[in-house]
């Protein structure tokens, strides 16, 4: 996503917004971060792009990058020094075509932070906070940093890729990957030519599990409560993060009898792709006359902020009332699910039929009340379930041994 900051289509689209807006207030703020090199070389703005040269429009790239000795968190505080130093992590990486020069700042959560802490130029109010709910968090306690997850192929913890960095580069026991994935699974499939989706879909579906709980027996007419726990298992941060007035999260919880008839349902899409009855996981914003707004130059306020802290459980529950001609056993089915954008903003922004937001699923559990219900065939068992089979075969195990 760093190459394509400035030119991905739902920036631009908000990029202008943002601009018609505010008369222009906002024009140098927001391509700070997404256009470094268009600001600083006084390319951008216009927004028109009639003054930007060819890099100004590859957003955050490598010589923008590595032409940054040091800075402070949030607002896109970066020093820059263009020329023929090279920083990066290693002191030992000569090259033909530049200096290169160690400095450790590459290596530290804070040079993420200069951009993924976003503050109102108007107010101060934090519109993103991914910085500092990892500052916060254990994460930040054990020094795994956004390097270790977003640029080795750990996900959720550090993970050695080892290799070249370069042709006639040395061999090394790590090399830092820089596709820099997060969750934007909508844009990689439009921008990347599908290249980086399903690794985006990979990320999601390690930053969560599902737990279901649901009562072994319910007679007709009792009222049966559904437990959703949900972990932020693998996010060094909240969970969603980024820009969180338009991500959307949310439990899709279905209840259905051994005859297929569906008892319950919660979090499905209408036709038109409006999520029903469900909490989303995000945060809520209002500007200066309390009214609602996704418009993040416009927040004066944060309504609510529901998300899910680094390691943290929610539990969400929901409650049917049991009818007197269900089939048994009943199956109970919960997932997570995620998306980049809702379809409604998309469609308002581009036209219908433009874009459809891809809809990913990050995590699923089962349960059975009266009875053994079926997982259905397509479905992975639940996390729970694979644990007991892994469980099952290592008691086996043991028992082996022990004969
Ligand atoms: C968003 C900023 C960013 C961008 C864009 C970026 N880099 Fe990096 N690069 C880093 C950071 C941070 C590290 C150190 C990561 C670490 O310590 O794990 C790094 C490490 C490296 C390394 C050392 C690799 C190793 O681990 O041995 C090389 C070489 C490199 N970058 C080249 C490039 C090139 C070439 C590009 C463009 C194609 C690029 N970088 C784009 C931030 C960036
Ligand atoms: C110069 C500012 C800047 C720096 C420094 C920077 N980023 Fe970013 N990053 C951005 C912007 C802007 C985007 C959003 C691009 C878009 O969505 O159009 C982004 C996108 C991302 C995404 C993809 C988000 C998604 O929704 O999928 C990840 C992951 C990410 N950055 C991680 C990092 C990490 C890790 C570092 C530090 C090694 C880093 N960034 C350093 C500006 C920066
Ligand atoms: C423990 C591993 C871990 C650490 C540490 C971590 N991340 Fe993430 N990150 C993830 C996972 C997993 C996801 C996918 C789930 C999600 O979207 O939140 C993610 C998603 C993201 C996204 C995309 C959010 C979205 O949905 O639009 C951004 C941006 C990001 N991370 C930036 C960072 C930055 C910056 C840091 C350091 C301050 C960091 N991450 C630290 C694991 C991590
Ligand atoms: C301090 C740096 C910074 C500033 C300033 C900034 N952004 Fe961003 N922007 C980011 C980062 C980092 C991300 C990635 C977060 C994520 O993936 O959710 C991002 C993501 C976005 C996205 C999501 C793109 C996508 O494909 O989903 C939009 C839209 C956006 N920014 C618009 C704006 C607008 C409009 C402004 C000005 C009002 C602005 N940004 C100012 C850093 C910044």
């Amino acid at each position: 996503m760093h190459a394509y900051a400035y030119t991905d289509p739902l920036y631009q689209a908000e990029l202008v917004m943002a601009s018609e807006d505010t008369g222009g207030q906002t024009d140098e703020f927001c391509v700070r971060c997404h256009s470094p090199i268009g600001v600083m070389g006084g390319e951008i703005p216009p927004l028109d792009n009639s003054m930007a040269s060819d890099i100004a429009l590859e957003g955050v790239q490598c010589d923008f990058c590595h032409t940054v000795p040091e800075g402070d968190v949030g607002n896109g505080a970066f020093v820059s020094t263009p020329g023929e130093v090279k920083w990066g992590p290693h002191d030992d990486a000569p090259s033909a075509a530049h200096e290169s020069e160690f400095n450790e700042f590459y290596t530290e959560a804070e040079y993420c932070g200069m951009c993924h802490n976003v503050n109102s130029p108007f107010n101060g109010l934090p519109l993103d906070d991914t910085y500092t709910s990892w500052s916060e968090s254990q994460y930040a306690e054990d020094e795994v940093t956004c390097q270790d997850c977003h640029m080795t192929p750990g996900i959720t913890q550090f993970e050695a890729n080892p290799g070249r960095a370069a042709s006639g580069a040395s061999k090394r026991d790590h090399i830092s990957i820089h596709e820099i994935v997060g969750g934007n699974v909508f844009m990689l499939e439009e921008l990347s030519d599908g290249l980086y989706g399903e690794k985006a879909v990979e990320r999601l579906q390690m930053a969560a599990t599902l737990d279901v709980s649901v009562p072994e027996e319910a007679a007709p007419g009792d009222e049966v409560t559904i437990d959703v726990s949900i972990t932020n298992s693998g996010a060094g941060h909240k969970l969603p993060t980024g820009i969180t007035e338009v991500r959307q999260m949310w439990l899709e919880v279905s209840v259905t009898d051994a005859e297929g008839k569906m008892l319950y349902s919660s979090g499905q899409l209408d036709s038109e792709g409006t999520i029903e009855d469900a909490v989303i996981y995000h945060t809520v914003l209002a500007d200066a006359d309390g009214e609602i707004t996704d418009k993040l130059w416009e927040a004066e306020s944060i309504v609510s902020d529901n998300r899910i802290l680094p390691k943290e459980t929610e539990v969400e529950s929901h409650s049917f009332v049991m009818p007197e001609d269900a089939a048994d056993p009943i199956l109970v089915e919960a997932k997570l699910l995620y998306r980049s954008a809702s379809q409604d903003m998309v469609d308002e922004l581009f036209g219908e039929g433009t874009y459809d937001v891809p809809v990913i699923d990050m995590a699923k559990d089962y349960g059975s009340i009266n009875g053994e219900a079926d997982v259905p065939s397509n479905g992975t068992p639940g996390f729970t379930g694979l644990l007991l089979v892994i469980s099952l075969v290592a008691a086996i195990g043991i028992l082996r041994a022990k004969e």
